[in-house]
């Protein structure tokens, strides 16, 4: 059926666009983008398009080297959102080779093959097997920004970004505490964006946990909800790290904070579409937004201390939310500042029956480490990166974002090791 296949000429880069094409596309979403070009009239006009201002809030590496090259890579590497990836090989082969760069590639990641071949059954074939596009060299710079936006901003398609709401079961637990340096990790490990939405606006305290003072942020997105769309959201985020924004609360008392159910849901939408990860810091309390948001999230986290008012807020959340998401998983449980001195507490096995759900990690009460951390507008990967309790933040990170699972402590064993190295490999 290939026979049907012409190679086209290496033409040199096609230097001229269309200008009301190139007027027409929006700019592209924080997301990360790694090319891996065999030829230099393929590598050429990539970063050419990386310079273009619609591809600003984007992360873009160039690497020359085709299929092969990237499996390498991404045998020690996290693939990123987007791989582009030029590959001379005729069909058969090109699919054959493919088959390796599956193994190692995060399934939420996605593949634009540049081919040489002109080929409809090849094109067929990629397009089953799950690579996003197929285009055909030589390609120009708008060519390239057309095939990115057509998978990334194409406004029918499914929000780019996940969002994962934290919330603690009492006061004080420390939920916006595991949410940040969540965030901070899924960041970091993955080099994917990830934004925070501080929505304690009255004591929100993810400014003071990121050492950051900006003047605007989510204040003026739920008091304006007018003027919210991609380039105003853009005004309002404060960058923490290379892959991190934050959207901060005011943290002031002058104005009250009374808000209408759906007054987040824009702002969450538009912060949706402009990254991959959005971490919602939900404080406690039952208003008609907070619910709202925990309702339309993707994922929930509830973080609880090992104590009977906490499991038994943690029961009524979990019951409410089984009703208000009847189709969706169950919310996933964080067990924090378990063994304080002198404390009697409910063991994690106890706190866990009766929700239904294995927690992800049972953080150990030290006051020490969260304290320092606090204290220095430091995430505690940044204050002491060997410790367990990094690694157990680390895990959390994994979890959430679907890239591992959580196995039962009931069951150790084989199971458990396996699970434990197939992590261990992913990162
Ligand atoms: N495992 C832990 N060991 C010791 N201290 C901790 C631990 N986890 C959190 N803390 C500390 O507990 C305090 C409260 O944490 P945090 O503000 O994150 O809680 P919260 O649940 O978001 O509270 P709020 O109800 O005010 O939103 C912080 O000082 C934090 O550093
Ligand atoms: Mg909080």
């Amino acid at each position: 059926m290939t026979n049907l296949a012409y190679e086209t000429q290496a033409l040199p880069d096609r230097n001229e666009t269309d200008p009301g094409l190139m007027d027409s596309l929006r700019p592209l979403p924080r997301i990360s983008i790694q090319a891996f070009c065999e030829t230099e009239g393929v590598a050429r006009p990539i970063e050419r398009a990386g310079e273009d201002r619609r591809m600003a809030k984007t992360h873009l590496k160039v690497h020359m080297g085709g299929i092969e090259t990237a499996v390498e890579f991404y045998k020690t590497a996290p693939t990123p959102n987007l791989i582009l990836l030029e590959s001379r090989c005729e069909p058969r082969e090109m699919l054959d080779s493919l088959r390796s760069l599956a193994e190692v590639c995060d399934p939420t990641t996605k593949v634009v093959i540049i081919g040489h071949y002109n080929d409809i059954w090849l094109y067929r074939e990629l397009i089953r097997s799950g690579i996003s596009e197929y285009v055909v060299a030589p390609i120009s710079m708008a060519d390239i920004l057309t095939v990115i936006s057509g998978i990334f901003v194409n406004p029918e398609s499914e929000p780019l970004g996940r969002t994962i709401a934290f919330v603690g079961a009492k006061g004080g637990v420390g939920s916006s505490t595991i949410a940040h340096n969540v965030a901070w990790s899924m960041s970091t490990l993955f080099k994917s964006e990830v934004v925070v939405a501080d929505m304690d606006l009255a004591f929100g305290t993810a400014n003071i946990n990121f050492d950051q003072d900006p003047a605007q942020g989510i204040a003026e997105a739920v008091f304006s909800p007018e003027r919210i769309d991609e380039t105003y959201l853009d005004r309002l985020l404060a960058q923490c790290a290379e892959n991190l924004s934050l959207l901060a609360a005011p943290s002031t008392l002058d104005r009250i904070y009374d808000f209408d159910p759906d007054a987040f849901t824009q702002i969450i939408d538009v912060a949706q579409r402009s990254a991959p990860a959005v971490v919602l810091d939900v404080p406690h309390v039952w208003s008609g937004w907070a619910k709202t948001t925990l309702t339309q999230a993707d994922e929930i986290v509830i973080t609880a201390t090992p104590e009977l008012a906490n499991l038994r807020n943690a029961k009524n959340l979990v019951d409410m939310l089984k009703k208000l998401r009847p189709n969706d998983a169950l919310p996933k449980l964080v067990i924090n500042q378990a063994g304080v001195p002198k404390r009697p507490e409910i063991t994690p096995a106890d706190f866990a029956e009766p929700l239904g759900i294995t927690p992800m990690a049972v953080i150990p009460f030290d006051p020490l480490l969260f304290g320092n951390a606090s204290n220095n507008g430091r995430m505690l990967g940044e204050m002491d990166a060997k410790n367990p309790i990094v690694g157990m933040i680390n895990e959390v990170a994994h979890f959430v974002t679907g890239r591992a699972e959580i196995k039962s402590k009931k069951k150790p064993g084989i199971e458990q090791l396996l699970g434990r190295l197939k992590l261990g490999m992913k990162k």
